[in-house]
């Protein structure tokens, strides 16, 4: 039975019903909308629009219902259309008169407002708890791989040494910066709409403060149309998943390159890497590929909210309801992505040797080789192009700059020294970076022990 029959003469064709339910997938939110109820008939009792009797009977029995919902008693119907109107038939199937009292000075506009703001919050405190277990798990391999040396890369050509430590930190601030962006996110999340009503307010005397206390918002939204008609923070809140989810992308890719045979840097745990049916030599690192595949929903995910909003005139607008299931798509994947990511990363082997060896070759310490003949006082532009043409020349002999002979080295400048074979090679290339932030061993152990107090 409908709970806003009375205007209708007709009852709803089953297509219709079909279509409009949203209990398919906003029962996600029973815990939240129950939640809400309670402090909403808690609130009407100690103003006194409903008796302190029967605001007690509704919340016994809310939370009777929840219970029976968590132990999968309770059957939810699609005529019930959604969430809301079940649960409210539900407590008046079990209470009579009383349950019909619940949605005094309430409207399901700002009922649905308030589960996915409470919603949200519980997600993206589980969200920041997997962020910091991707962080741990960074920060062992950073600890773990400081003496590590491998080629750093741009344009994906060899481009300077790097450690892997330096690497894998890099990734740290990235992730460090997600967790900052939730928290700021959370701020705009956790602000109270329940009381608003349809979109005017509501001619009752409720306390919204009160609401805000019981469900534990910070604050409560100041303008009721406001309230039931913007999802914002959700769009944010996706905004940030996609942001993490763009992170991880990279992080993949480059585990998937990393874990090729043109590569051989790291090796995959058997039980985070898939066989083929055909090729019987195949180990295909697929949980990498499926991550930096599923960014792709997250990003359609903000782009569908977006859509949906975009023409919407104030207040609240049926095409609302279909801002749930972008946003449950958002955090299922996130945290699926997360916390495989993260036992993907625990458990790959780093193949050092062939790291370390990749860093000897593509000359990789040109810059250095340049750097030593500023410090011989031949202003950089020059020593750049004196540096590109042996480069050349070693490229065509087939050798590596550190392998060229002194005279050869002399034939290019006289500048040169003996010590330039020390000031080359690879392990003094890094030691050689002061700049704050650099790969050098000194800064890479400052950066991990700045991360331990932090
Ligand atoms: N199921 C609806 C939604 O998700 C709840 C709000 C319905 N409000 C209304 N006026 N029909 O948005």
């Amino acid at each position: 039975m409908k709970l806003w029959k009375g205007r209708f003469s007709k009852q709803a064709s089953s297509s219709s019903d079909e279509f409009n339910a949203s209990i398919g997938f906003d029962q996600r939110l029973y815990a939240e909308d129950i939640a809400g109820s309670i402090a909403h008939a808690k609130m009407l009792g100690k103003q006194g629009i409903i008796s302190m009797e029967e605001s007690e009977l509704i919340i016994k029995t809310l939370k009777e219902v929840l219970a029976d919902i968590e132990a999968g008693k309770v059957e939810f119907t699609i005529e019930g259309e959604d969430i809301h109107m079940n649960i409210e038939t539900i407590l008046t199937e079990r209470i009579g008169q009383t349950g019909k009292k619940l949605h005094t000075a309430r409207s399901r506009n700002d009922q649905i407002a308030l589960d996915i703001r409470l919603y949200l919050k519980k997600e993206t405190a589980e969200i920041d708890v997997l962020l910091d277990e991707l962080l741990a798990a960074l920060k062992d391999l950073a600890a773990k791989h400081k003496e590590t040396i491998m080629p750093g890369y741009t344009h994906l050509q060899r481009a300077q040494p790097v450690t892997l430590a330096y690497h894998m930190l890099a990734y740290y601030q990235m992730f460090a910066r997600d967790k900052e962006r939730y928290a700021d996110c959370l701020k705009r999340i956790d602000r109270m709409p329940l009381g608003s009503g349809a979109l005017a307010g509501t001619t009752y005397n409720t306390d919204r403060q009160f609401l805000a206390d019981e469900l534990g918002f910070s604050e409560v939204l100041p303008n009721a149309m406001d309230a039931v008609a913007d999802r914002d923070f959700a769009l944010e809140f996706i905004d940030c998943c996609a942001i993490t989810m763009m992170h991880l992308s990279r992080f993949c890719e480059e585990l998937i390159l990393w874990s090729s045979a043109e590569f051989g840097f790291i090796e995959m745990d058997d039980a985070y890497a898939t066989g083929s049916s055909i090729m019987p030599q195949k180990k295909n690192p697929d949980m990498a590929e499926l991550i930096r595949g599923k960014s792709g929903r997250v990003f359609g995910d903000m782009m569908s909210l977006l859509t949906v909003c975009k023409g919407l005139p104030l207040a609240y607008n049926k095409d609302l309801q279909e801002d749930k299931e972008p946003v449950f798509d958002a955090v299922d994947t996130v945290k699926a992505s997360l916390s495989i990511f993260k036992e993907m990363l625990q458990t790959m082997q780093v193949n050092t040797g062939t790291m370390s060896k990749a860093a000897k070759y593509g000359y990789m310490n040109a810059t250095d080789a340049a750097d030593y003949l500023v410090s011989k006082g031949i202003p950089f532009r020059d020593c750049h192009e004196i540096i590109g043409n042996m480069v050349l020349y070693a490229i065509n002999k087939g050798v590596a700059l550190d392998e060229l002979t002194m005279e050869e080295f002399k034939s290019f400048s006289a500048a040169f020294d003996e010590d330039i074979y020390d000031a080359i090679s690879i392990v003094n290339c890094i030691k050689a970076k002061q700049s704050e932030g650099s790969t050098s061993f000194e800064s890479v152990e400052q950066q991990l022990s700045n991360l331990a107090s932090e």
